[in-house]
């Protein structure tokens, strides 16, 4: 059976998040933290500390940093505390990630990412070292010279995002260079990018596949892709509520936050939604936001009904 992925998604794939999904629509087969940032301070921050801590066996930590030894320092540290996998985040997009050479701005240079991997890799032969990348830069002709970098080293697994960083999320991610590609290299890939639905033609080319934002709104997708249901109206009613229940615990009353940055994905799921999401849109408190919530997730048909 395809090996389903939940990617990570700052903000939204959090360690409550994934409980919830787990429970409730029976979960994914890795799940991805959103990025862990290391750095000359040697030790995770509280809230990264939160998400490494919970016992997930089917989780693995995401690390973002261009300096090998901020890597290596905490791929052993996470070692310690039982994680076998770590992934290495070269895809993240964001101006201030790639103005410090981080995320997708380590694929500006092959010659500087190919440094990089070295000094990883002779550090940590034990460890499983997964990347997470983009095809590029500025264009996909840059990719045969990253990938054969990547060619170089054992990776665990080479998840492709095919885009490139100037194209964030827009557009079509550039399939047929992750066709051609899994045609032609040994690395074990998993694809990433636009899947939304069962009948996602990705889902049957072989590899795994890590799904963001088509999980983010429909919760249930894992599920529906093995032959099960679609998410009921009770299932998102009782995912909606254990998530502001856990970041309520969590963080007060900027829980309200958090589910608003939700709703930009989950709302894909109901019809007639306009005007509560417009007041969740707007909603500074539980008082303004608990109710618009309720009106949606009580009062508004789904698209599937
Ligand atoms: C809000 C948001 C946060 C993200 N955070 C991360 C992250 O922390 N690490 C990472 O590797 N990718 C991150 N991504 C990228 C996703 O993991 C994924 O590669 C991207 O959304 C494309 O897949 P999709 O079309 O299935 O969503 C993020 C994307 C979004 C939209």
């Amino acid at each position: 059976m395809i090996e389903l992925y939940a990617a990570p998604l700052e903000g939204i794939t959090t360690a409550v998040w994934r409980a919830a999904h787990r429970r409730i629509f029976g979960g994914a087969d890795r799940y991805y933290t959103p990025f862990l940032s290391p750095n000359a301070n040697l030790s995770f921050q509280p809230k990264e500390l939160r998400e490494i801590t919970t016992g997930e066996p089917d989780l693995v930590p995401q690390l973002l940093t261009n300096r090998p030894e901020y890597f290596i320092w905490a791929a052993r540290e996470l070692e310690k505390m039982g994680f076998r996998q770590v992934d290495f985040n070269l895809g993240c997009p964001s101006g201030t990630v790639v103005a410090k050479h981080k995320g997708a701005g380590l694929l500006t240079d092959p010659r500087e990412l190919d440094g990089v991997l070295a000094e990883i890799f002779a550090a940590l032969p034990h460890m499983a070292i997964s990347v997470k990348t983009r095809i590029g830069r500025y264009d996909a002709a840059e990719w045969p010279a990253l990938l054969a970098v990547y060619e170089k080293y054992p990776l665990h697994q080479l998840t492709v995002h095919p885009r490139v960083q100037k194209e964030f999320y827009t557009g079509a991610a550039h399939r047929d260079v992750f066709l051609a590609t899994l045609r032609a290299t040994r690395l074990p890939l998993v694809y990433n990018g636009d899947v939304t639905t069962p009948a996602d033609p990705a889902l049957t080319w072989g590899c795994p596949v890590m799904v963001g934002r088509g999980l983010a709104a429909d919760p249930a997708l894992f599920r529906r892709i093995r032959g099960g249901h679609p998410a009921t109206r009770q299932e998102l009613r009782q995912f909606h509520d254990a998530l502001y229940d856990g970041y309520a615990a969590w963080m007060g009353p900027a829980a309200v936050g958090r589910l608003r940055e939700l709703w930009n994905y989950l709302s894909a799921r109901y019809r007639d939604a306009d005007r509560p999401l417009k007041a969740i849109r707007k909603a500074k408190s539980p008082a303004d936001y608990l109710p618009a919530a309720h009106a949606i997730l009580d009062g508004c048909p789904l698209t599937d009904e």
